[in-house]
């Protein structure tokens, strides 16, 4: 796996982790972190061995925002190229085939819940804490949090956090569908890892298959998304993991996918 400065690529079986690696400044996302963090994603999203993403921070924030001390200085032109440097980051982690977790195990503002929500899923520690802080900054979130948070809370509940720029809980980021779970701080990484381990054992193409009917359908209306649906399901019938998986089921055996 690549080496970089800001974060950590690691292998463990089928699954790539990201670690965001600057815990001095609680992760906070400079220029570097999103050139290398795209770059990670880009590298992972052609290596058909990994199967699942996770995405993780170093100490006691996952990300805690872009690096304000970074942006203080910008002028207006360079604040573009940062926010268009973002959105290609976070448009290439929701693109990418795999599915990707974000395990939440701190500080989750800003940026840092604009990366969380680039992601398929995400697991947050009981202790973690959110917010989109940015209107005290004078500036909004610049990295997809005023789309990504009103399609998955609602436009209300992303006016509510913006206008207050408040700081809330793992327990109110789960009662209003920010997360999919909170667990005990000490066993996020493992529920994590569990959750892959069962990602990892179904076929690979229909997975990936899946997340791109759920992610392009909410784009379409519900009659296109809906023949969105039947078109992929149809496809999927002339794979060898469908046949394999239907086959194995059949002879009371557990499938061999083969990514085929
Ligand atoms: N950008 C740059 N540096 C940051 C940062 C950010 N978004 N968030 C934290 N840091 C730095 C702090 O400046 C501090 O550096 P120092 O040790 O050189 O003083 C270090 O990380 C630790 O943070 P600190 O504020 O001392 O920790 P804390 O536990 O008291 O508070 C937070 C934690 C997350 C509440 C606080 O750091 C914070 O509000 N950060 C900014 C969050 C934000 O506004 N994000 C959105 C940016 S658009």
């Amino acid at each position: 796996m690549k080496t970089y400065t800001t974060l950590k690529l690691e292998r463990d079986g089928h699954t790539a982790l990201i670690t965001f690696n600057r815990p001095k400044v609680l992760n906070a996302l400079n220029t570097m972190v999103a050139t290398e963090g795209l770059d990670a994603v880009q590298s992972i999203s052609t290596d058909p061995s990994v199967r699942v993403v996770i995405l993780t921070g170093a100490g006691r924030a996952f990300v805690a925002g872009a690096d304000i001390a970074e942006m203080e200085t910008k002028t207006a032109e360079e604040a573009r190229i940062y926010s268009e440097l973002g959105h290609r980051f976070m448009n290439a982690l929701q693109d990418l085939p795999q599915p990707v977790i974000a395990a939440i195990n701190g500080f989750a503002l800003g940026g840092g819940l604009e990366v969380a929500l680039a992601c398929d899923i995400r697991i947050a520690a009981a202790s973690a804490q959110f917010g989109l802080p940015e209107t005290i900054l004078g500036i909004i979130p610049g990295w997809g949090a005023t789309q990504r948070t009103a399609r998955l809370v609602g436009a209300a509940k992303t006016k509510e956090m913006i206008f207050t720029g408040r700081r809330f809980s793992s327990a109110e980021a789960l009662d209003m569908g920010l997360v999919n779970r909170v667990v005990p701080d000490n066993e996020l990484m493992e529920t994590v890892r569990a959750m892959t381990a069962l990602m990892c054992r179904q076929g690979q193409t229909a997975l990936r298959h899946a997340k791109t009917v759920i992610n392009r359908g909410l784009d379409l209306t519900l009659d296109e998304a809906l023949r969105l649906e039947i078109d992929t399901f149809v496809d999927l019938f002339d794979t060898d993991d469908r046949r394999e998986g239907m086959r194995a089921f059949l002879e009371k055996r557990k499938p061999n996918f083969t990514g085929e």
